[in-house]
């Protein structure tokens, strides 16, 4: 868990310059199609990146989740799967690296992050129940009010204010968290759904400050408070590098401290993790748990394997130490910033800070001739592809939904396009080319006119909706 004795060779020539703390041993040809044949893919798959062919994609920033490159010994790991339907020795890897790194005591695994979501919500939610939480995530929020609950938003204003300058952005406001509690009593609230880094407010961190102050506001009211652990090693290196008293600290150690401040954790181990599937949930109470427990063998798999293969277990606790050092996640979050940085020197509007998974360009400003009505997040994302072939993917008014009881759309603050860059897989080049290709539909903005829906999904609209151009 010590900091790494080695230093880059800008460090030991006076330079700045970083770079990735491994080489590369295999490679996977990709190609670009032609502009003719990305006009067609587009068409056909609705304007809608979900629906899109990935060997139509050139450069693929749709998401960080699972498409991470895992390393020679997370490949070894997969050769040593005990695929044994009960009590695999993979499974006790992973159980021993989780309560190692994160430090919660029962751990159930899930096959990814949502089968988690529905564990902890069916098990602690009634209906009734109010969850608030610093911004909703799509699948989060769907399994609380799936199990009957109502989610409310109490993370502080500067979140949803694209070009605010504040270096925690995914803070709880502690006054709303109370205002709730006023409103509607402690007992109505199970507990808090506090995400880190906070993937719809553009991969933005919560402070250690702000974590400490939560439990103590939650111990005194009986609330518990659960995190969504997927990008908490990015928030931990924010930390580390914004947070006075954490830079002689490390990853490991931040979160420690972090988690200890959380009664347990759902996680999409498809992210932080470094695995291409796989998810957890981990919880310090016995009676949350044993429920979990009685539901995980309904919905996953047995408790000792959740849906996943004995290897995946395997590489998984082997990502799971090898996210959390230093190097890694320095050099991933500066690849994020190194495409913000070329884009922000262009003009181009992203939503700032920069966070630490993904670009989110500023849909409203990049098309400020065009309404929410007209989907420019979505749009931007389908003339993205269009130019390069470069995928990324709506988080705005399409990704928002719709308000259960009026049925009519949510119209987000935030409408953005996220260019989430995948850990461990693509070069400096890339980016050049992405940040390029975006210069190139910036210039030529004012010709878009935007898209209309023409088919909608009842749950997760974002993933299969269909849309036509507007001419
Ligand atoms: N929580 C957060 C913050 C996430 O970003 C995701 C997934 C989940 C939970 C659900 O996990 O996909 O393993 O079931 N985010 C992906 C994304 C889909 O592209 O941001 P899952």
């Amino acid at each position: 868990m010590s900091k790494s004795k080695y230093q880059t060779m800008g460090q030991q020539f006076g330079r700045r310059s970083w770079a990735e703390p491994w080489k590369i041993k295999m490679v996977e040809p990709i190609r670009m199609i032609s502009k003719e044949d990305r006009q067609k893919a587009a068409a056909e798959a609705g304007y809608n990146t979900f629906l899109m062919r990935s060997e139509d994609v050139y450069i693929d920033l749709l998401t960080d989740s699972g498409t991470g490159a895992m390393s020679d010994r997370q490949w070894s790991g997969i050769m040593m799967g005990d695929e044994a339907y009960a009590g695999s020795r993979n499974f006790y890897h992973l159980e021993n690296a989780i309560q190692t790194y994160y430090g919660y005591k029962f751990i159930i695994p899930t096959h990814q992050g949502r089968g988690a979501e529905h564990l902890i919500s069916q098990a602690i939610i009634k209906k009734g129940d109010y969850i608030p939480g610093n911004m909703y995530f799509t699948t989060t929020r769907l399994h609380q009010e799936l199990a009957g609950g109502t989610f409310v938003d109490v993370i502080i204003d500067e979140a949803h204010n694209p070009t605010a300058q504040h270096p925690f952005k995914g803070n709880v406001d502690l006054d709303k968290l109370q205002a709730l509690v006023d409103k509607v009593g402690a007992k109505n609230i199970p507990y808090v759904s506090l995400a880190g880094t906070v993937n719809m407010a553009g991969g933005q961190p919560v402070s250690m400050a702000n974590a400490k102050e939560l439990r103590e506001f939650c111990n005194k009211l009986g609330i518990r408070v659960y995190l969504d652990a997927t990008r908490m090693y990015e928030n931990c290196f924010f930390i580390q590098e914004r947070e006075a008293g954490y830079q002689d600290k490390t990853i490991a150690e931040i979160l420690l401290e972090f988690c200890s401040y959380t009664d347990g954790a759902w996680m999409s181990a498809k992210k932080d993790n470094l695995v291409n599937i796989g998810g957890w949930l981990a919880v310090n109470q016995a009676d949350v748990a044993e429920k979990a427990r009685n539901m995980v063998v309904v919905y996953e798999g047995l408790h000792t394997y959740g849906g996943m293969a004995g290897r995946d277990m395997e590489a998984l606790a082997i990502g799971i130490a090898e996210g959390v050092d230093d190097d890694h996640i320095a050099s991933r979050v500066r690849q994020v910033r190194y495409l913000g940085k070329l884009l922000l020197d262009w003009d181009i509007p992203i939503m700032e800070p920069i966070g630490g998974h993904a670009i989110f360009l500023d849909a409203k400003r990049f098309y400020d001739h065009l309404s929410q009505d007209l989907f420019p997040a979505q749009t931007l994302a389908a003339e993205l592809y269009i130019d390069s072939g470069v995928r990324a993917m709506e988080r705005g008014v399409v990704s928002a939904g719709r308000n259960p009881e009026t049925g009519k759309h949510r119209y987000p603050a935030l409408e953005l396009t996220r260019l989430t860059i995948p850990r461990r897989v693509y070069t400096q080049a890339h980016m050049d080319v992405v940040a390029e290709s975006i210069k190139n539909i910036f210039d030529t903005r004012k010709q878009t006119k935007g898209l209309k829906m023409v088919y909608e999904p009842e749950y997760l609209r974002f993933f299969q909706a269909k849309f036509e151009q507007i001419k």
